[in-house]
């Protein structure tokens, strides 16, 4: 019997001949014919809504049913979605308390992946969680690290980090599964990301704007005066509030319809990092309405900035002494950056450009 009725694939429980419980995912059968027969029709219509000009011609239809294309062919691949939890599996030692469960590769190929099985309470089922003894707030604290972990250190993250994902183990470790959709981000898009997050805060708007304007990634007809009051409207808002309360998901959001209005070209890759943080910032709260997301992520950034700086690391504890410090955290990315610059001699690229996305699910194909 299945154990999840999903719309590409099917999960079961079995026991292998070594004895051990596995989880098998198994392809939906004609699932491919599917998907090429919806994919046809929207090209159809994208070709012609392009063909419209305007704003719709903008958001580039039919590239975005490339792309759709492209992931669906992943999505349609376990044996892709399988590499996926092993890498992250492997970054995510350095996460005692997030564990990836394993998968089993001589059961493991395109249309079948079968992967360690999970004895463990869903997150979204609060009730038997407090039955069961566990600590809401743990479990928050290790989510809110392990996805930092995910997105600032390794660029490589779950980013289908809904409640449904989760489970709870027994000994107090939080596991994920399903990792059919994943964001992949390079430390220089990190660094975008951290030095506008940096100005936002610290109330650096016209200093933010000039780096858009330099780097090109606004078009020149724009004024870069308007374009820093359109930082200051998302940022000022935020800038009022406690620490507590800032939700970095809500900021890029606000960032996000900034681009839009100043004709910067869309960028699927980074909105699906702000739906990812907005959404797992919403579990942890859940779990533990008085998360305070800065704090939570102190401990784990000092111990980021002890190894990464290296010979500079006694200045971590002083840096790292307060809350407010995480503000200096972008200079210390441009140090790292210059001391380990990237290989060859080629100019840089605009950051968002080269983030690169692993996604195999799109969302309306999702149950
Ligand atoms: N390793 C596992 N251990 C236990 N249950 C699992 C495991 N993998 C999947 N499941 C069950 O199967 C359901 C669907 O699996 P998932 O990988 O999330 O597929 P989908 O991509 O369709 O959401 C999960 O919600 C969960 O109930
Ligand atoms: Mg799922």
């Amino acid at each position: 019997m299945p154990v999840g009725a999903a719309s590409i694939a099917q999960v079961h429980r079995a026991v292998t001949t070594e004895g051990r419980t596995v989880a098998v995912k198994v392809l939906r059968p004609g699932i491919e014919e599917e998907f090429a027969r919806a994919l046809e029709t929207y090209e159809w219509a994208a070709a012609h809504v392009e063909l419209l000009g305007g704003e719709a011609e903008r958001l580039r239809p039919r590239l975005v049913i490339a792309h759709f294309r492209q992931w669906t062919r992943r999505e349609l691949d376990l044996q892709r979605e399988a590499a996926s939890a092993s890498e992250l599996r492997d970054n995510m030692v350095a996460e005692p308390g997030f564990h990836v469960p394993e998968i089993d590769w001589r059961r493991t190929a395109r249309r079948v992946m079968t992967l360690e099985w999970l004895d463990g309470i869903k997150l979204s089922d609060r009730e038997r969680l407090i039955e069961a003894g566990h600590d809401p707030k743990a479990l928050a604290g290790i989510l809110v690290r392990a996805f930092l972990r995910q997105a600032v250190i390794d660029g490589y993250f779950h980013a289908d980090l809904h409640q449904g994902n989760l489970f709870a183990l027994p000994d107090g470790r939080i596991a994920a599964i399903d990792f059919g959709i994943m964001g992949r981000i390079d430390r220089r898009a990190r660094m975008w990301l951290a030095e506008i997050l940096y100005g936002l805060i610290t109330g650096n708007y016209d200093r933010v704007a000039e780096i858009h304007f330099e780097a090109q990634y606004v078009p020149s007809h724009h004024n870069v005066d308007e374009f820093a009051t359109a930082l200051r409207a998302v940022g000022e808002p935020i800038r009022g509030l406690p620490v507590k309360e800032i939700s970095v998901g809500r900021m890029l959001d606000g960032l996000f319809s900034i681009t839009r209005d100043f004709d910067m070209p869309t960028q699927p890759h980074l909105l699906l990092l702000q739906k990812t943080m907005v959404m797992e910032e919403g579990v942890a709260t859940a779990l533990d309405p008085d998360i305070n997301m800065w704090e939570t992520a102190e401990p784990f950034l000092k111990e980021w900035l002890r190894s990464e700086l290296g010979p500079e690391a006694y200045y971590a504890d002083r840096i790292i002494d307060t809350v407010r410090a995480f503000k200096l955290i972008p200079d210390l990315i441009r140090r790292i950056d210059a001391a380990y610059p990237p290989a060859g001699a080629a100019p840089p690229p605009p950051p968002l450009a080269e983030i690169e996305i692993v996604e195999t699910r799109p969302r309306w194909a999702r149950p």
